[in-house]
């Protein structure tokens, strides 16, 4: 997704703008570009490719001047190109702008642009809103962008700098995150904090319609109408560090071995002295409120969405709730039936998925209520939803979705006790074995990554195969889909999750002699029927690599390789099952020489539709 850095202070713009898009990286981009004023005029560098492409094209001759604006781009509208990388200019070069988002109505303004007599150079949404600020502008830089504003329609971050007005630099946002953060004679601009964290801790994280004028020494916001805004600082207390790799060869390893913090961080806070209850200060539902919640909806995308398959779950056979799963792209648009008897559940690691962040608006509007589950503070859609529980996993840089995954699953699973709790749903022998469960979980994953050896050798073996499938039932299938999505994602290998019971009804067909099959069955009341549907597999010659409990003695008859994992209320073990499915895929994405973090064609934060 696109990243945006902004610098005007005292110090060189073109060190902190590339420092800045490199922390921003994560994001998933395939261009990059940076414009500096330099005194008279203000110089655009780009390039296509990796940031080491444009640190090459400007070696030894790095424009300067201590004002600039910079730009990591994914593309949507036209390919990845030297060209449709930002920043964009209008005809004379002075006015320039990066964005992050989609102009929706960006085809009739381009028309209307054209016939004007404007030259366009990219095929980008984004630069008609370089050509209407030359168009309206007379004089009065800021009075250009709100006129602007007011013509385009879509999601947007935006900066614009100008050469007529170099002291400042405007941004706003609809949708996009934008963030500034506060230093001394020197202010930034980022997309997201690990960017400016190096630089600052204080910073303003900018609500949707709000207009900020940043100068050296002066941060200046307003909303849409123009009326001041009085923003509250916000400190970033996590460190620059947590953003970097800490040691491990990539992001992804890094946040697989946090997990066991992770789920302890997300964990404790939310447990009662004596360790006998759940404490959700963030909710304080009651009973009535309960009761008059006739229809949960869950909805997310990606990884978010498998862990509210575990989520629906968990809520209906804890809390007794009818739960609906839905991926948020499909939810928008497919007229579900919400009423303010609804609660519509959205689940993000980032907090800034566009189609979840519709998602949530579209529940709000026909007056469900709405509680986000999310990774990062501030993000749109905590602020969109009427409650936040937050996972407490510490930022998540990789693209594949690791331990915001666990520690959303620990969310569901305590959400579920809590609402179990308010509803007497469960006895309290149950709740106190499913509480006293929990507690051990976060040695418990520390202990699934203490050999990863056997992982290793399986990636080895199996790392080059060009189909692997996943199969299980009940709560193991829900996993197998997590561990299918984090195989494809980084190894281009074709990974399929399916239900075990589904086989028969097509998949079958597919296993041949030699095809892995990575089989889950931890859970008791299908555990037989799971074992029949190995035999199924295995009747086929496939390969397969079983998951079991620690004290299960059966499965390794029937398989090829088992991989055990500690014993715990079969509720609870996705925690733990998860984790070699992550580490089978890394390592396999190491075996095949793929690019982990940065995975061809993803982004992090998915920020458009
Ligand atoms: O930030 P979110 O949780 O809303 O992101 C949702 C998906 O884009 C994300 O989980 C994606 O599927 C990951 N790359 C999977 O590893």
């Amino acid at each position: 997704m696109c990243g945006i850095v902004g610098y005007i202070g005292k110090n060189q713009a073109a060190p902190f703008l590339l420092e800045g898009l490199s922390k921003l990286e994560y994001r998933g981009y395939d261009s990059a570009g940076i414009a500096v004023y330099d005194g008279s005029h203000i110089r655009v560098e780009k390039s296509v490719g990796r940031l080491a492409s444009l640190r090459d094209k400007i070696e030894g001759d790095m424009p300067q001047g201590a004002v600039g604006i910079g730009h990591t781009r994914w593309a949507t509208h036209g390919r990845p190109s030297d060209r449709n990388a930002h920043p964009h200019t209008d005809c004379s070069g002075d006015f320039v702008i990066v964005h992050n988002g989609i102009i929706e109505n960006y085809l009739s303004l381009k028309e209307e642009l054209i016939a004007k007599g404007h030259e366009f150079q990219s095929e980008t949404d984004t630069e008609v809103v370089a050509h209407l600020m030359e168009e309206v502008y007379n004089g009065d830089f800021e009075a250009a962008v709100r006129e602007v504003l007011g013509r385009i329609e879509g999601s947007y971050a935006l900066v614009f700098l100008s050469r007529k007005d170099p002291d400042r630099i405007i941004c706003t946002k609809q949708d996009n995150p934008l963030v500034i953060g506060l230093g001394d004679g020197e202010n930034f601009i980022a997309s997201d904090i690990p960017a400016i964290i190096a630089r600052t801790r204080r910073t303003y994280i900018l609500n949707d319609g709000e207009f900020a004028v940043v100068k050296k020494d002066s941060v200046w916001v307003t909303n849409r109408e123009g009326e001041p805004v009085t923003k509250k600082v916000f400190e970033v207390n996590w460190n620059a560090e947590a953003a970097e790799k800490g040691g491990y060869e990539h992001f992804m390893l890094k946040e697989i071995h946090e997990q066991p913090k992770a789920v302890r961080d997300t964990v404790s806070p939310r447990l009662s002295k004596d360790g006998k209850s759940i404490i959700m200060n963030e909710l304080n539902w009651n009973r009535e409120f309960l009761d008059s919640i006739k229809k949960i909806f869950i909805v997310a995308c990606g990884t978010a969405y498998n862990a509210g398959l575990v989520g629906k779950y968990y809520i209906e056979k804890l809390a007794r709730v009818p739960v609906e799963i839905d991926i948020a792209s499909e939810f928008r648009y497919r007229d579900p039936i919400i009423d303010e008897d609804t609660l519509t559940i959205v689940l993000s690691q980032s907090g800034e998925t566009s189609d979840t962040l519709a998602a949530l608006k579209e529940s709000k509007r026909q007056g469900a209520k709405t509680l986000a589950i999310t990774n990062v503070v501030g993000s749109s859609i905590a602020r969109e939803a009427d409650q936040v529980i937050y996972t407490w996993a510490g930022p998540e840089i990789a693209v594949a979705s690791t331990k915001a995954y666990t520690t959303q699953l620990i969310i569901m699973f305590m959400l579920s006790l809590y609402m179990s709790g308010i509803r007497g749903t469960q006895s309290q022998e149950r709740i106190s074995e499913l509480l006293e469960a929990l507690k051990k979980v976060p040695a418990q994953v520390s202990e699934t990554l203490e050999d990863v050896e056997p992982i290793k050798t399986f990636a080895k073996q199996y790392g080059f195969n060009e189909d692997v499938f996943y199969i299980g039932r009940s709560l193991d299938y829900d996993v197998s889909l997590e561990g299918a999505l984090k195989l494809k994602e980084i190894s281009y290998i074709h990974a399929e999750a399916y239900a075990a019971g589904e086989l028969k009804h097509g998949t079958l067909a597919l296993i041949i002699e030699g095809v892995p099959v990575i089989a889950l069955a931890t859970q008791k009341n299908v555990y037989e029927k799971t074992l029949s549907n190995i035999k199924e597999v295995k009747a086929r010659d496939a390969v397969v690599i079983g998951i079991a409990a620690e004290g299960d003695n059966e499965l390794e008859k029937y398989v090829d390789h088992v991989i055990k994992v500690p014993e715990t209320d079969e509720l609870l073990i996705p925690v733990l099952t998860v984790v070699p499915l992550q580490l089978l895929a890394y390592y396999a994405a190491i075996t095949r020489g793929c690019d982990v973090d940065k995975p061809r064609n993803l982004a992090k934060s998915v920020t458009v539709e």
